[in-house]
């Protein structure tokens, strides 16, 4: 595999598989199409930027046209999809843009790969690859048992997630129906370095910070499985190189916490990071009115990646949010420049 399309790779998870890539494999191309969203920020890319194995195109994978013809020029030889709308919240006010993006987005990458490699059904295409990332949210919610497995059946409830089932069914019909060498993971959250400031920890890192009121959705008994983002990018690279075609593997951290423990054990960090007497940032949290069609429970069995292809998860959760929290206390600039919106006007206007 020679030149590699990563799609949404100015995001948060994005960034983290494109260093990897770009960083372990100088012998590939990396390709980072991103529209450059509110979501996208190119600054969390500035230590590989100049490396000669990478380039930057802003484009709109919703432009059918433009996304073909890239497909035509570069001639890539496969495909990591990241790029979509990825937060609930913004999905329960504009559901249409997570529609546009997450669903006719992936076709039109699924059309341009099919347009381009001419896959052939029951012929094995092995020298290609579309891998398309996905969620946890499209198994939908667990009471206080069980997992969520490769074989769990679809019950999204967010527009989010219906948005994200919907696309790996398209990109599960094209494997299908044409032949299209596809690949899926289901992640569980992921946290760690340059995560956007809306989603919960980081978030409730820069209030603390900023001794304001921390807002835990209904009682704070919602349960997410963490997972560090470079654990996540590591098994994207595993899963990219080993799968099967046509596959689908979960990915995850037996790491499951109920939303106030995660703010707890935060702010007991960020207390002794910031010289602060213990208890003085917990003072912050504030129950807000619950999420609506709020998941209670998500987990992820990830025994099949881990059995196949040998991945684990390689950070406590305790040491993975250390790292989190100094990461962040580290780079206020970057923060700043998100929460004064600056990073969105220098990037957008750079390559108007
Ligand atoms: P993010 O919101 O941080 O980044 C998304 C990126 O996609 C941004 O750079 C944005 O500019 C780009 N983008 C958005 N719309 C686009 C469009 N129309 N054309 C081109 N680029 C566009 O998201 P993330 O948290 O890094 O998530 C990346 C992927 O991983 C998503 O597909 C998400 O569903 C999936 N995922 C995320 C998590 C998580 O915890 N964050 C967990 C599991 C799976
Ligand atoms: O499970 C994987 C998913 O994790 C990804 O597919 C999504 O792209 C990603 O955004 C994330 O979704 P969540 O909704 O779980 O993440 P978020 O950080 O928004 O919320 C985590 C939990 O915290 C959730 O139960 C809602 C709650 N929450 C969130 C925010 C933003 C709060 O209590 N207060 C908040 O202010």
């Amino acid at each position: 595999m020679k030149k590699i399309l990563i799609t949404g790779g100015a995001g948060f998870i994005g960034s983290h598989v494109v260093r990897l890539f770009v960083n372990k494999y100088p012998d590939y191309t990396i390709v980072n199409l991103d529209k450059l969203t509110y979501a996208g920020n190119l600054a969390n890319l500035k230590d590989i930027e100049q490396k000669a194995n990478y380039k930057f195109v802003k484009g709109d994978i919703v432009d059918a046209v433009f996304i073909n013809d890239l497909f035509q020029t570069e001639q890539f030889d496969a495909v990591i999809h990241l790029a979509a709308e990825s937060h609930v919240d913004r999905s329960i006010t504009n559901p249409l843009d997570f529609v546009m993006t997450n669903v006719i987005g992936t076709v039109n990458l699924l059309n341009a790969a099919k347009n381009l490699w001419k896959p052939e059904l029951g012929k094995e295409m092995t020298d290609k690859r579309f891998y398309h990332v996905s969620t946890d949210e499209v198994y939908g919610t667990l009471n206080e048992t069980g997992m969520f497995t490769e074989e769990t059946a679809y019950d999204p409830h967010s527009p989010y997630s219906a948005s994200k089932a919907s696309s790996d069914h398209f990109v599960r019909a094209y494997g299908d129906t044409y032949g299209l060498p596809i690949v899926i993971s289901n992640c569980s959250n992921n946290y760690g370095p340059f995560h956007f400031p809306e989603k919960l920890i980081p978030l409730c890192i820069n209030n603390i910070k900023n001794n304001k009121p921390l807002p835990i959705y209904g009682k704070g008994e919602n349960i997410r499985d963490w997972l560090f983002v470079e654990d996540h990018a590591r098994a994207i690279d595993v899963i990219f190189h080993s799968a099967k075609n046509s596959s689908t593997y979960n990915v995850g951290g037996h790491n499951e916490w109920t939303n106030i423990d995660v703010i707890r054990l935060l702010c007991k960090i960020m207390d002794g990071k910031l010289g602060r007497e213990e208890g003085e940032s917990a003072k912050l949290i504030t129950f807000v009115k619950d999420r609506a069609g709020h998941d209670l429970r998500y987990a992820i069995d990830s025994t099949k990646l881990q059995n196949e292809l040998g991945w684990k998860p390689s950070l406590q959760f305790e040491e993975g949010l250390e790292r989190t929290v100094d990461w962040f206390l580290e780079n206020e600039e970057w923060l700043e420049n998100i929460t004064s919106g600056a990073y969105q006007e220098y990037y957008q206007h750079q390559y108007l």
